[in-house]
């Protein structure tokens, strides 16, 4: 089997390169590679290179995921994260291929405090929900064998992430201000593309469980209650970290200003994901609690 992955070297691309491996030969273009291109705005070379390498899967980890720059690039988010699934959807349809594809609880307004299920109406606050919206729409209509897996809150161990953040942070102040009014379930990286490879191989085997799920950690949070995780597992782990902080001060989103709207209640139900793959997420204190282990936080994850 043959995978085209796009997106190498994003958070769930890294990620993606180690769980699909298994799965078959990866192919994973950079955006500038000589022969294929990996370029999510060129996309007659997307579309020349699928047809080049012809593969059974195509899995999409590129995106423009810098929310409040949307909203002065619009037409950049457009592209990558609308037209250019459009075409990988179009091209996957002529080749006979799976398309796996990523989107974001963004595509709700983030009111109420349930869980969103896959049958909720959208309404994207922000160019980038919006962008992301089109592109789920577009991939439906031109392909039918897709995956398409709406996740949250985002982390991973490579690379900067909100977790470390509140780690230097803490160890740089004695007050710490943190959003306490927006809810959700930090996601890891690695769970996200763990269970893209389950869902793959099922539905290769299973076709008509193509569809749209949610996949979120399990539990819920907000990002108070998840940097006060982080400090907890850092002050028990008695490692070398000094931790300055002593408050950690919660706050409304109104203190932070930011370019885009974001919603509030970012909650996904997974059950879907759950009954149909019979996958369950693990609570996001687990893969938190990893991630700072592999950063060398030293912290239990016995938790
Ligand atoms: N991060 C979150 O909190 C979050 C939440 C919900 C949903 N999602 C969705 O989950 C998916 C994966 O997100 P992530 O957090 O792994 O994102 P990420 O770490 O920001 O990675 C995005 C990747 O897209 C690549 N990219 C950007 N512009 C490109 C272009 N023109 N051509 C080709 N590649 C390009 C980036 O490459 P460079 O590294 O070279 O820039 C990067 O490797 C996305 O679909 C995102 O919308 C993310």
């Amino acid at each position: 089997m043959k995978i085209l992955l796009l997106g190498k070297n994003g958070q769930v691309g890294w990620e993606l390169q180690r769980s699909l491996a298994p799965l078959g030969e990866l192919v994973a273009p950079g955006r500038d590679d000589a022969g294929l291109c990996g370029d999510l705005t060129n996309l007659e070379g997307l579309a020349r290179t699928v047809q080049a390498v012809r593969p059974d899967v195509i899995v999409n980890a590129a995106a423009h995921t810098a929310v409040d720059r949307a909203e002065s690039e619009p037409e950049l988010a457009h592209t990558l994260n609308a037209l250019a699934p459009g075409v990988l959807a179009q091209e996957a349809a002529k080749v006979g291929a799976w398309l796996v594809h990523y989107s974001t609880d963004y595509v709700f307004d983030g009111s109420g405090n349930r869980p969103w299920a896959e049958t909720d109406t959208p309404a994207p606050l922000s160019v980038y929900g919006r962008s992301k919206l089109e592109g789920e729409r577009l991939i439906q209509a031109a392909c039918q064998q897709h995956l398409i897996f709406r996740t949250s809150w985002v982390y991973a161990a490579r690379g900067g992430n909100f977790a470390k953040t509140m780690l230097r942070l803490a160890q740089e102040r004695e007050r710490l201000t943190v959003i306490n009014d927006q809810f959700g379930a930090p996601t890891g990286a690695e769970l996200i593309a763990d269970i893209t490879a389950h869902a793959l191989r099922q539905c290769l085997r299973q076709p008509h469980d193509a569809g749209l799920y949610h996949l979120a950690a399990g539990g819920e949070t907000t990002w108070h209650g998840y940097a006060t995780q982080v400090l907890a597992l850092a002050r028990l782990a008695d490692s070398a970290i000094n931790i300055k902080a002593t408050e950690m001060s919660p706050v409304p989103t109104s203190a932070f200003p930011t370019a885009a709207r974001r919603p509030l209640n970012s909650r996904l139900q997974t059950q879907l994901l759950q009954q149909v793959f019979g996958l369950t997420p693990p609570h996001w204190r687990l893969g938190v609690a990893r991630m700072l282990a592999e950063a060398d936080v030293r912290v239990t994850t016995t938790l």
